[in-house]
């Protein structure tokens, strides 16, 4: 568990090391739609003003992770699900600016960016935010979008190796102190160096959300924070994948690593509004074009899941990306995450349909909640990182 984890450095400026036993995050506020895959006019907007406001709200009030997507196309449908969205490095570099407490990842699709140039975006948002950086390492699925760069997607495992150098490159051009060469299969650098050091020592945090058995142990070997998709919704079948991911890394890797999932939350006054509003976003609004696009290609391109049990869980998709319904009153919501830290999460990215709204009601109502329960320390207990 989290709790018995060795003393990170990186806990004195990154806030995705602190000793909240249930860590919160917000996902996907880069981009038009956010989570929610539905002409729903509450959507999220892709605009500055709109996706900074958010992030300076979750700051104010202690989330430790800002999880952008990296989506360089839409999925189509009415909505063009996701279509218009900012570029995460620029992202997070204007986000670190403009925050003091809170982690700000950037997610890079390994294919797109070369490692160098790669290495010295991350180090900068690292001295922009003070070492409240991290970087959310993505192979990419959606074949349209990478093939707008003008190559062929990779075969599903070798994505996985083609990361595997280029974070072996980025790692040691954040630590080398004299120049190297690396010659992989795929990438070859001559004489590279990168000054400066990361303000994180020995590098910032790194983020890893594979599904498939190649990316779960890429995750493992490499990143602080992995991911699981709660796929069952049962609780001894979740806390059985949560525990053995986190055996798999230790165990084969001599790593701890935090183990994350993702929900939608919906929270009204009572159950049945909740429940109406889901449906109203999700069955009479949802947009059934774009799901479609996303399960076909994700049911060929990703080893998340088979394409029949994608096939079930597109409720779930069109709701908030597959992940775990968080919908009801404040109550049952905290509830919900108690049940979520106890299976072994270390931290759990939310979003809404309406996140101005949804953060308003959770941080009035479901905030306290998980104080009271000992998951989360009060906001004001903490200091800013950063005045
Ligand atoms: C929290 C989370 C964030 C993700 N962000 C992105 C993203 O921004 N862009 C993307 O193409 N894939 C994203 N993915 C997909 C994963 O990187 C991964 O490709 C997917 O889970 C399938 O696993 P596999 O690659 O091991 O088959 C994300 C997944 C999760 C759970």
């Amino acid at each position: 568990m989290s709790q018995s984890r060795a003393y990170d450095p990186r806990s004195a400026t990154n806030p995705l090391f602190n000793d909240n036993k249930l860590k919160l995050g917000l996902f996907g506020t880069n981009v038009s739609n956010g989570c929610a895959i539905t002409t729903a006019p509450e959507a999220l907007l892709t605009s500055w003003p709109n996706t900074l406001s958010i992030a300076e709200v979750a700051d104010r009030y202690g989330y430790e992770a800002l999880v952008p997507v990296a989506r360089w196309k839409g999925f189509g449908g009415e909505s063009d699900f996701n279509g218009t969205c900012f570029e995460t490095y620029t992202w997070a570099a204007g986000l670190a600016q403009a925050t003091k407490n809170i982690c700000v990842l950037t997610t890079s699709h390994v294919p797109t960016v070369n490692p160098i140039m790669a290495a010295k975006q991350a180090c900068t948002v690292d001295h922009i935010s003070g070492g409240r950086f991290a970087l959310n390492i993505v192979c990419g699925w959606f074949q349209p979008e990478l093939e707008m760069f003008g190559a062929k997607i990779m075969e599903h495992d070798e994505r996985y190796d083609y990361a595997a150098e280029w974070i072996e490159i980025i790692r040691k051009l954040w630590t080398a102190e004299e120049e190297f060469d690396f010659e992989g299969k795929f990438l070859r650098v001559t004489k590279a160096i990168s000054k400066p050091r990361p303000i994180q020592a020995p590098f910032p945090a790194l983020m890893n959300a594979g599904g498939s058995g190649k990316g779960q142990h890429f995750a493992a070997k490499y990143a602080d924070m992995a991911f699981v998709l709660l796929t069952s919704h049962d609780l001894e079948q979740s806390k059985a994948q949560v525990d053995a991911y986190r055996r798999m890394a230790r165990e084969e890797y001599g790593r701890e690593i935090q183990v994350w999932s993702y929900g939608y939350v919906t929270q009204r006054d009572t159950q049945k509004e909740a429940e109406d509003f889901l449906n109203y976003y999700v069955l009479e609004k949802g947009d059934d074009a774009a799901v479609e696009q996303i399960t076909r290609i994700m049911g060929i391109q990703a080893g998340i899941m088979p394409p029949a049990a994608l096939e079930q869980f597109k409720f779930h998709f069109k709701a908030g990306w597959g992940g775990y319904p968080l919908v009801g009153t404040a109550d049952h919501i905290a509830g919900e995450m108690e049940k979520l830290s106890k299976i072994g999460l270390d931290g759990v990215l939310l979003s809404w349909l309406d996140f101005h709204d949804g953060l308003g009601r959770w941080n009035r109502d479901v905030m306290p909640l998980l104080e009271q329960a000992g998951l989360r320390k009060p906001m004001q207990g903490l200091a800013p990182r950063r005045s």
